[in-house]
């Protein structure tokens, strides 16, 4: 890949990111991103938030289903607290400019850059070459998104920062090749803290993640309180009381998850949480996390469950998203047409 990139770009600051349209939301999904998300339109200006349903479609899901769950997403993105005034909120095939920069980008990025990206090994597995071009070609869309806007930072996961870094070498390689030095920013990661990664509440070792089998490794951000109690309760501890201190959590995964969850919801430190908790046994400690779990995610739920129940409220939102999304998109598509050197009439 390219060397160290130099940073010529001075444009506005602005953030972008995206989650794919797959099944429900859970508690990682909130506390990883979406909570990210809302604090920075305090932070930042300009803040988009795309659910990428171009991306969903390399893993072949019902088309009777697409649409409805991108917009579940959206609101989502609502109930967690984006607000749709402030930030643009947005359906990533709605805004075509995706798909074009995305094809200018396939003639920038090297085979060789796409063939070292581990996602694309996990996904494929063994029989890569049966695979779709598009999740090849995935991490190229992904940086189309963030460049269309101009974005300067993306809130992502830990495991996005390859295609971040890819995304940085897409955009300096363009700006190299078409001699272009300042032309699109060369977009930074804002990787969640490590006390924001949530586990399976039944293997520490493991993310919590809407692909398990088993819906009784996760939160989901609509569960009821009745249910977050029954999932808590029966999530994987051990037979000791909780330390009273950080460093009694080392390797003791489960427990150090749930502690972190506490922590997070609450919005206290995880030693001011031992410090209630420490010498207790989980019989105290598990039914004080349910609570103050449902006591947060009521409020999301219920809000997803206002957003769901009136899809043309909801779709007013999201095609207003759209309209300013393009007004950004559009211009900035048709500077590249014209470093690219298409016909314009
Ligand atoms: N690949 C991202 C994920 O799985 C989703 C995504 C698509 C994205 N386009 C993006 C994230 C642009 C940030 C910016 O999490």
């Amino acid at each position: 890949m390219t060397d160290t990139p130099s940073q010529q770009y001075s444009g506005p600051r602005r953030v972008f990111s995206g989650m794919q349209p797959t099944n429900g939301l859970h508690l990682g999904n909130y506390l990883g991103a979406l909570q990210k998300f809302v604090a920075l339109q305090d932070a930042f200006e300009s803040c988009i938030y795309c659910v990428v349903d171009l991306h969903a479609i390399t893993a072949g899901p019902d088309p009777k289903e697409l649409a409805a769950k991108s917009r579940e997403v959206a609101a989502a993105y609502i109930a967690a607290g984006v607000d749709p005034t402030r930030s643009i909120i947005f359906i990533q095939s709605a805004v075509r400019e995706h798909s074009e920069l995305a094809w200018v980008f396939n003639c920038v990025a090297r085979m060789g850059w796409l063939e070292r990206m581990t996602q694309f090994k996990d996904k494929a597995g063994k029989h890569a070459e049966r695979s779709s071009v598009g999740l090849f070609d995935y991490p190229v869309l992904q940086a189309a998104d963030i460049l269309l806007y101009k974005a300067t930072h993306v809130p992502v996961g830990e495991d996005q920062k390859q295609h971040l870094e890819l995304s940085r070498d897409i955009a300096q390689k363009f700006n190299n090749d078409y001699e272009a030095p300042a032309f699109f920013p060369l977009p930074e990661p804002l990787i969640q803290g490590p006390g924001a990664r949530i586990m399976s509440l039944r293997d520490g070792t493991k993310k919590m993640s809407k692909s398990d089998p088993s819906d009784m490794t996760r939160i989901n951000l609509t569960d009821d309180a009745d249910t977050i109690m029954n999932k808590i309760k029966k999530a994987t501890t051990d037979p000791h009381p909780l330390p009273e201190a950080k460093e009694g959590l080392a390797g003791r995964p489960e427990v150090e998850n749930l502690v972190g969850i506490y922590a997070a919801v609450s919005d206290r430190g995880v030693d001011d949480v031992l410090k209630e908790f420490g010498g207790k046994g989980f019989g105290a400690f598990k039914p004080a996390l349910a609570e103050v779990l449902a006591a947060k995610l009521a409020p999301i739920a219920a809000d997803m469950r206002r957003l769901n129940a009136d899809p043309a409220a909801l779709d007013a939102i999201l095609a207003d998203g759209a309209d300013r999304a393009r007004a950004i998109a559009q211009p900035i598509m048709a500077e590249v047409r014209d470093v690219v050197g298409f016909w314009r009439a």
